[in-house]
């Protein structure tokens, strides 16, 4: 692993790593990259809605504010900026350009610090962290159970890891499968678009997709129709989202050229097989995020 560089901000110094021959696929990081540049001023409330979803299943025993943590794929940093005051010391690293926006974003925090690194170069010793997590990227580099073993690899045993994948659908009705497969054309062709044009489409695509499913879960719920009937409709998930979280997905869904799914087995496996056990899946969404311990 080789250091690049130190780059020095008013808020922290910044290492670089050297990235060529890693576990990544160059298009999606700098895809990230711009998609991050573009959002990062989240509402306080986005913030605690989008934490809360995935820390659901985080007890104080797994994380609190003695602990070393790392956030791998940290992005923006709207996580770390989420979690101020449940870390002793927090690592977020990053390979793409979002590393810079997410310095901006946290600002000055003696406690935090930021790499412009890989999946499989994190500087820092095995076992040195008490709780790592990785909400969202794994899926996007090439070989995700060898990236979730180089994670797994930096906490020490007992410590705790949790980890969100993209799911299969595979607790969906079929017709969220034939909604997907057509979206995935789309995203197909979306994500190789130039920069400009995929954020203008992805915008299109936020009203003309998301928003008629979203009117139509917010009608139904102020129907009082009950959330397991509502869960039936594609995107009920987004009910509750702002416009502005909205965009970003549609952005990060339609423009990224990389992406993989599982399903609950297959992640659960892939956790076991990584050095996790006592893996805990929420049964909420996003699907699927689950909690793992190192074994001791
Ligand atoms: C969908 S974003 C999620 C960001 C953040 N976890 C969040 O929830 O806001 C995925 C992130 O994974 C990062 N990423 C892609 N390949 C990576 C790799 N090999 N190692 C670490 N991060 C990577 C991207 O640069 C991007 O910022």
């Amino acid at each position: 692993m080789s250091l690049q560089k130190e780059i020095k901000t008013s808020h922290r110094v910044i290492r670089c790593y050297q990235l060529a021959d890693t576990n990544l696929d160059k298009i999606t990081v700098d895809s990230f990259g711009e998609e991050w540049k573009s959002f990062h001023g989240f509402s306080n409330k986005d913030l605690q809605w989008l934490g809360d979803k995935y820390f659901d299943i985080v007890t104080p025993d797994m994380l609190n504010n003695t602990m070393k943590v790392i956030d791998v794929g940290c992005g923006s940093g709207r996580i770390i900026k989420y979690l101020k005051g449940r870390y002793g010391q927090i690592t977020g690293i990053d390979p793409s350009q979002a590393i810079f926006v997410a310095n901006e974003l946290i600002g000055k925090e003696d406690t935090v610090e930021l790499i412009q690194t890989s999946t499989d170069h994190i500087p820092f010793a095995d076992n040195y962290f008490d709780f790592g997590y990785s909400l969202g990227v794994l899926h996007h580099i090439p070989d995700t159970a060898k990236a979730l073993n180089d994670c797994i690899k930096k906490i020490k045993p007992g410590g705790y890891f949790l980890l969100y994948l993209y799911y299969s659908l595979d607790n969906k009705p079929f017709y969220f499968r034939i909604i997907f497969f057509l979206s995935n054309l789309i995203r197909r062709f979306v994500s190789k678009m130039p920069l400009k044009m995929k954020k203008i489409t992805c915008n299109i695509l936020a009203v003309v997709l998301y928003l008629p499913f979203v009117g139509l879960c917010r009608f139904l719920k102020w129907l009082r129709v009950p959330e397991r009937i509502r869960k039936n409709i594609p995107l009920q998930s987004y009910e509750s989202q702002s416009f502005y979280l909205i965009r970003n997905d549609s952005l990060d869904r339609f423009g990224t050229p990389l992406e993989q799914r599982f399903s609950k087995k297959q992640m659960q496996k892939m956790m076991e097989h990584a050095g996790l056990t006592d893996i805990i899946f929420s049964n909420d969404i996003p699907y699927w995020h689950a909690v793992g311990k190192k074994t001791e």
